[in-house]
């Protein structure tokens, strides 16, 4: 039988591949998260997520050198504080490590743009990602704390603020804080999907943020909803959010796709430190190849309808980018 329809014509050479992609990429699109530790020349790879770093705030220059000579121009800074306490108090001090942290990186490139995350949980004494009344996280008395934080981190110079801790009405109270300090102009990427997921066990051990006791199942979603993950981005966009996150990535594109159909907000995807360490520890391994799952990976977040993903891969993938490999 004649074949008069045959989609293989389009696939037949690399040219013409790239002019029929669906999906494309660019290294602007992407946010690659740092880890900034108190103390001085500290620069020491992280044994739970291999080619990732610990910075003190005078070596975070390296980071920054690192992000731009492969096309990134934006990071989020995760900070580990030299102390903790019940309250998380260096969460929002002036000198507080992230503090320092965005000096330094506005001191090597004003033009950098840094992301904060805002969250409580490498500040207590506890681990849990907010103020605590027993054994229970209490969500009123931790939206003053979260309010605090990411208004000082708009006072040290943070670009963008990203409330990670799942509270109700964060938002609200974060906008509200920032506005009445004059910080109108600094947008608010929420965390709005995020689950008590099991992939975030690297970044745990990186960040020393692991609960002393119980879990996060309190405030954290459950990853058998999907329909309550809209209804988490639908009240952050009502309390004002800027863009809404989607976190996890690779077990969560289900809710990616639904996220940029139902809102017309900017819809960020987290690839979390268990989805970086599964790629590295599977091609050490020899099993698979690292650099093709992390560009077929990243694409797939893409595909599914993120416009912005936060990868530890982010210089790896900008550079693929532009080599043409992708996008
Ligand atoms: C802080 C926070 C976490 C991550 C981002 N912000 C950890 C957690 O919620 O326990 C996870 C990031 C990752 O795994 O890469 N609340």
């Amino acid at each position: 039988m004649e074949q008069s329809i045959r989609p293989r014509r389009l696939r037949r050479t690399a040219s013409l591949r790239k002019m029929v992609r669906e999906t494309r990429l660019s290294p602007e699109s992407l946010i690659w998260p740092v880890f900034v530790r108190e103390g001085t020349h500290i620069y020491e790879e992280i044994l739970s997520l291999p080619g990732q770093y610990h910075y003190s705030p005078d070596e975070l220059h390296r980071a920054v050198r690192r992000a731009k000579e492969s096309g990134v121009s934006k990071m989020i800074l995760f900070g580990l504080p030299a102390r903790k306490d019940e309250v998380g108090t260096g969460a929002w001090a002036e000198d507080g490590v992230v503090q320092q942290g965005i000096r330094a990186i506005k001191a090597a490139d004003p033009d950098f743009y840094v992301v904060t995350d805002v969250c409580m949980c490498e500040y207590t004494s506890h681990g849990h990602c907010g103020i605590l009344c027993g054994h229970e996280v209490d969500n009123d008395k931790t939206l003053e704390v979260l309010a605090k934080t990411a208004l000082s981190h708009a006072r040290a110079g943070a670009d963008m603020v990203a409330p990670s801790d799942m509270m109700d009405g964060r938002v609200e109270a974060i906008r509200e804080a920032l506005d009445e300090a004059g910080f109108t102009n600094v947008p608010i990427m929420s965390y709005a999907a995020k689950y008590a997921s099991f992939f975030y066990g690297p970044f745990r051990d990186a960040a020393g943020s692991a609960p002393s006791f119980g879990d996060r199942r309190s405030y954290q979603m459950d990853w058998h909803n999907g329909r309550e993950a809209m209804r988490e981005c639908a009240l952050d966009v009502l309390e004002g959010a800027d863009i809404l996150m989607v976190k996890p990535a690779m077990s969560y594109l289900d809710l990616i796709y639904q996220a940029r159909q139902r809102f017309d907000l900017p819809v960020a995807a987290y690839s979390v430190s268990g989805e970086y360490a599964m790629i590295k520890a599977a091609a050490q391994a020899g099993l698979i190849d690292e650099y093709g799952v992390m560009c077929e990976s990243a694409v797939g977040v893409f595909r599914a309808g993120a416009d912005i993903l936060i990868t530890y891969f982010a210089p790896e993938l900008a550079q693929a980018i532009q080599k043409g490999d992708i996008g």
